[in-house]
C-alpha cells in the first residue's frame, strides 16, 4: 500500500536522524516486523537493548518489554509507540502481594517472569523469560520457589525441575483461551502436522504438543525440523515470522490475538519517533532494584 510505504520511508529517515533502533517482538504485525532492525523473543530483545549503541530504542511490543529495556539502559531513551500496549498477565501480580507472601514465608525465593511490572521485578530475587525459566530456577541454591505471575509457565518449569515450586494464580488470556479441542480439530484436518506450543498454554494443551518452547525455541525447532507442516499454539502473528524464515513450510495457527501487541501500528511508530513521545520512565529506586533481578537473569543462558 502506498500510504504504508510513505510511513516506512518516514520512519527510516527519522530513525537515522535520531540515532534510533527499532526492536520488535515476534507477536507484532507483519509490517512492524518488516521495519524493525531486530525481531526476537523477550530474552533476545532484552539482550539487544543492552548491546545497542543507538541512543533511542523504539520498542514495538508491550509495556513490560519496553520497561525492561528502560531498566537495563538508564542512558538511553526508550519509546513505546502506544502507552496503552499492556500485558494482561503482567497485571496479575503486585509488589504488595508478593511482599506479603514473602513476609509469611521468608525461605521462599521469588522468580518473576519478565511479563511483570517493574515494581514486581524490584521485589524479586531473579527474573526469567520463557526461554530461560527452567535454567533460572535450576540455578538457584534454595529449594522453595515462588514463581510469579504465570501459573502455566510455572507448571511447565515444575515439570522440568526438582524444585518445590509455588504457583501464582496468574495466566495469559491469549494462551489460556487455546483449548485442547482447537488443537484436536486442526490435527484431524492436518494429520501430518506437528504441534508446537508456548509454555504459557495450559497443561492439557502442552501435553498434546510435539514441542513446547518460547517463541525463539519454537523458531529454532521449526528451522531444524524435517517436518513440513506445523500447528502453532501461540499468538497468531508469530506465524508471519515462521513463514518469513521458512518459506518452504506450512503453518496452521490457532486463533489467538494479543490486544496489547496489536496496538502498535506504523503510524504510531512514526508519530512516536517524530514527537519523541511515550518515553518510558521508571522511578530510579525501582529501576535500581529491578535491574539487579534482570542482570542476574541475563547472566544465565
Ligand atoms: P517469549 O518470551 O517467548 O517472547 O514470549 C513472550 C510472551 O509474551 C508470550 O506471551
Ligand atoms: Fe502478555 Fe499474553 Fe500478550 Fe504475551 S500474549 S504479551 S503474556 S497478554
Amino acid at each position: 500500500m502506498k500510504a504504508d510505504q510513505i510511513l516506512k520511508d518516514s520512519i527510516n529517515l527519522l530513525k537515522k536522524k535520531r540515532n534510533a533502533i527499532i526492536l520488535a517482538h515476534v507477536y507484532q504485525h507483519g509490517e512492524i516486523q518488516d521495519i524493525a532492525d531486530y525481531v526476537g523473543d523477550s530474552l533476545e530483545l532484552s539482550r539487544k537493548a543492552v548491546d545497542t549503541k543507538a541512543s533511542i530504542i523504539v520498542f514495538c511490543g508491550v509495556q513490560f518489554m519496553a520497561e525492561t529495556a528502560a531498566i537495563l539502559n538508564p542512558d538511553k531513551r526508550v519509546l513505546l509507540p502506544d502507552k496503552n500496549a499492556g500485558c494482561g498477565l503482567a497485571d496479575m501480580a503486585t509488589d504488595e502481594q508478593i511482599i506479603r507472601v514473602k513476609d509469611q514465608n521468608p525461605d521462599l525465593a521469588v522468580v518473576s517472569y519478565v511479563n511483570s511490572s517493574a515494581k514486581v521485578k524490584s521485589v524479586s530475587d531473579i527474573c526469567c523469560t520463557s526461554a530461560n525459566a527452567v535454567n533460572v530456577v535450576n540455578s538457584l541454591s534454595v529449594n522453595n520457589i515462588l514463581f510469579v505471575p504465570d501459573r502455566n509457565l510455572g507448571a511447565y518449569v515444575a515439570e522440568h525441575s526438582n524444585k518445590n515450586i509455588h504457583l501464582w494464580d496468574g495466566y495469559c488470556y491469549v494462551h489460556e483461551q487455546i483449548k485442547s479441542d482447537d488443537i484436536k480439530l486442526l490435527k484431524r484436518k492436518y494429520p501430518a502436522a506437528q504441534i508446537i506450543v508456548h509454555p504459557e498454554c495450559t497443561t492439557p494443551v502442552r501435553h498434546m504438543a510435539d514441542f513446547t518452547g518460547s517463541t525463539s525455541q519454537m523458531s529454532k525447532y521449526v528451522k531444524q525440523s524435517r517436518q513440513k507442516e506445523f500447528i502453532v499454539g501461540t499468538e497468531s502473528n508469530f506465524v508471519y515470522r515462521l513463514k518469513s524464515d521458512n518459506p518452504d513450510k506450512i503453518f496452521y495457527p490457532v486463533n489467538a490475538i494479543c490486544d496489547g501487541m496489536n496496538r502498535i501500528t506504523l503510524e504510531k511508530v512514526n508519530t512516536s519517533l517524530e514527537r519523541m513521545e511515550q518515553i518510558v520512565i521508571i522511578p530510579e529506586t525501582i529501576r535500581e532494584k529491578s535491574k539487579i533481578a534482570l542482570d542476574k537473569m541475563l547472566f544465565i543462558l
